[in-house]
C-alpha cells in the first residue's frame, strides 16, 4: 500500500498543474462581472470531487454564488467530517502592484519559502488550502485509507461575509450533519511549528457618511463658514480612540473575555520576533493598544479600524472645493463576549452623538459576526495535534488568530459541531494582497497531514 508521502511524491506535479487550473479562474464575489467565473470555479470544483472519489457532488443553487457538496459515505458507523472552504478570492487590486498577474500562477522562491511559492489571488485563501482536502481525499479513496465518511461544503461568498450561507445551512441541517467539521483557511506560525488556531476575532464592518450642505460648494465663497464633512470626519474618527488607544465608544469593552497572567505568558512563549515582524514590514515601530503584546494586540484585543476614506476631488490637480458627503468604511474586530449586532448599534449610537448639528450621519451595517472559541478537550483538536505532530516532527501549539471566518459560530449553534481549524498558510503569504502566494511546501505538507487527521480521528472516535 503506497503511504502518504510516496503519493505525494509521485502526484505532486499534477496536483500543482490542477490547482493552477483553479487559480487561473478569477472566482472574485465582490464584484459581480465574474459571475460567469464564478460559475466556472463551482464546476470545477464539484468535478475535481467526483474525480477525487466523491459518491455525488452538485452545485447547490442559492440566493447568491452556488454551494458545492460532495460526499462519500462509506459506513454508517464511522464518523463523518465536514470539510468547508472557499472557492471565492478577494479582489486583484491594486493589480500594478503584481510581480507576476495574479490569475496566471507561477512558483517562485521566497525567503520563507524557499522550495518555491504559488503567487497567485487565492493560492492560499483559500484555493490552495481547499484543494488540499481534495487531494487528501483522492489519495485516500486511491489507496483504500479512508477512515471516516466525508462531506465537503464549499462555497462562493466567504470574501464577501458569507450571504447566502445561513439560508443553505438551515435548509440543509440533515444533509450537512456531521461528527466534527474541519477547515483550512487559516494559518500557522512557521513551517517550523505547526499550531491550530483556536480563537477567530469577529466583525463588524460598517460604512459611515457624512452630509454638509446640500450640495459641493466654492471653497473660497463658502469656506470656514460651513462644516466641511471631510474635516468632521477625520475629527469624528480621530476621537474613536483615545492617548492609550482605546477604543472609546462607551460599552465597548463591556463583558469581554480578559486573559488571566497565566494564559498571558502562556501565550508569549509561542515563537516571534518583533525585529523580523518590523523588519517584514519595513517599519520602525509597531503601534496599538498600551498594556498589550503586538501578538496580543492582533488576536485577543478588539480593534477599530478605517478601511477606506474618501470624499471631495481626488483627481489631478488642485480643485478648490468643499464637499457635500465624505464617507469611510470602517472595522471593528471583536472578541468572546462582543456580539457584533450590539457593537453595530453602540457605534452608530456614539457616532451620531459626536457629530455636530451641522452635519447629519448615516451608518449602513455591511456585514459581520461573532468571534470563535475552540476549546482543545475535544476528540477533534486531539487528532488535529497528533496529526501535525505526526507529519511535522514537533508538537503543535493552540493559537489565537486576528482574522474572522464569521460562519464557524454559525455552524456551530446550527450543526452543534466543533471546527477544527487546521491551517497550513503563514501570516507572511500576503493573503487579501498584491503578490498573495502559498508555500509548496505548505500545500504538499497539508495534503500529507489531512489524511492523518482522518485516521486519528476515526480511532479517537472508536475510544470514546
Ligand atoms: N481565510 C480568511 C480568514 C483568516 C485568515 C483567518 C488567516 C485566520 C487567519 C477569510 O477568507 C477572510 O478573509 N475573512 C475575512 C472576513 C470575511 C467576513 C470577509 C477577514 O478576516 O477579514
Ligand atoms: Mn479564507
Ligand atoms: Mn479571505
Amino acid at each position: 500500500m503506497t503511504d502518504i508521502k510516496s503519493y505525494v511524491n509521485q502526484n505532486k506535479e499534477r496536483f500543482l498543474n490542477e490547482l493552477f487550473s483553479l487559480l487561473k479562474i478569477p472566482s472574485i464575489s465582490a464584484d459581480k462581472a465574474y459571475k460567469t467565473d464564478i460559475l466556472k470555479t463551482a464546476d470545477f470544483v464539484k468535478e475535481s470531487l467526483l474525480k477525487a472519489g466523491c459518491s455525488l457532488a452538485e452545485v447547490c443553487e442559492t440566493p447568491g454564488n452556488p454551494i458545492v457538496y460532495g460526499e462519500k459515505i462509506i459506513d454508517v458507523n464511522l464518523p463523518t467530517i465536514l470539510v468547508y472552504g472557499h472557492y471565492d478570492v478577494q479582489p486583484a487590486d491594486p493589480i500594478n502592484l503584481w510581480d507576476s498577474p495574479p490569475f496566471e500562477p507561477v512558483i517562485k522562491p521566497t525567503d520563507i519559502h524557499p522550495d518555491g511559492a504559488i503567487f497567485a489571488r487565492g493560492a492560499c485563501d483559500d484555493k490552495g488550502q481547499m484543494y488540499m482536502h481534495v487531494k487528501a481525499l483522492e489519495y485516500m479513496t486511491a489507496t483504500n485509507n479512508l477512515t471516516c465518511n466525508v462531506k465537503f461544503m464549499i462555497e462562493g461568498e466567504e470574501e464577501v461575509g458569507s450571504p447566502s450561507l445561513e439560508w443553505y445551512v438551515k435548509r440543509n441541517q440533515e444533509k450537512l450533519a456531521n461528527d466534527v467539521i474541519l477547515i483550512s483557511d487559516t494559518g500557522m506560525i512557521s513551517n517550523q511549528q505547526p499550531s491550530i488556531t483556536t480563537g477567530l476575532r469577529g466583525l463588524s464592518y460598517l460604512e459611515v457618511e457624512v452630509t454638509g450642505p446640500n450640495r459641493d460648494l466654492h471653497s473660497g465663497l463658502y469656506g470656514g463658514a460651513v462644516a466641511n464633512p471631510i474635516n468632521i470626519l477625520i475629527k469624528m474618527i480621530a476621537s474613536l480612540h483615545d492617548e492609550n488607544n482605546h477604543i472609546t465608544i462607551p460599552g465597548f469593552y463591556d463583558n469581554i473575555k480578559i486573559f488571566t497572567d497565566a494564559e498571558r505568558t502562556e501565550m508569549e512563549k509561542a515563537p516571534f520576533s518583533l525585529d523580523a515582524y518590523k523588519k517584514a514590514l519595513a517599519i520602525d515601530d509597531v503601534d496599538g493598544e498600551v498594556g498589550y503584546s503586538t501578538n496580543e494586540r492582533s488576536s485577543i484585543r478588539p480593534t477599530l479600524d478605517v478601511n477606506g476614506i474618501w470624499g471631495g476631488y481626488t483627481g489631478e490637480g488642485a480643485k478648490t472645493v468643499i464637499a457635500s458627503k465624505a464617507y469611510a468604511k470602517i472595522s471593528m474586530r471583536l472578541v468572546v463576549g462582543q456580539d457584533n449586532q450590539v457593537i453595530s448599534e453602540l457605534f452608530e449610537k456614539h457616532f451620531k452623538s459626536i457629530a455636530p448639528k451641522s452635519v447629519t450621519i448615516k451608518v449602513t451595517n455591511l456585514h459581520g459576526g461573532m468571534a470563535y472559541e475552540m476549546p482543545t478537550d475535544n476528540i477533534g483538536y486531539q487528532a488535529a495535534a497528533k496529526a501535525l505532530q505526526e507529519s511535522f516532527g514537533v508538537p503543535s501549539i493552540p493559537q489565537y488568530s486576528g482574522g474572522s471566518i464569521p460562519i464557524v459560530a454559525l455552524f456551530e449553534n446550527e450543526l452543534k459541531s466543533k471546527s477544527i481549524l487546521m491551517g497550513f498558510g503563514l501570516n507572511s503569504d500576503a493573503i487579501h494582497s498584491p503578490n498573495e502566494h502559498f508555500g509548496v511546501f505548505n500545500f504538499l505538507k497539508g495534503i500529507e497531514t489531512i489524511p492523518l487527521f482522518y485516521k486519528y480521528y476515526a480511532k479517537l472516535f472508536k475510544e470514546s
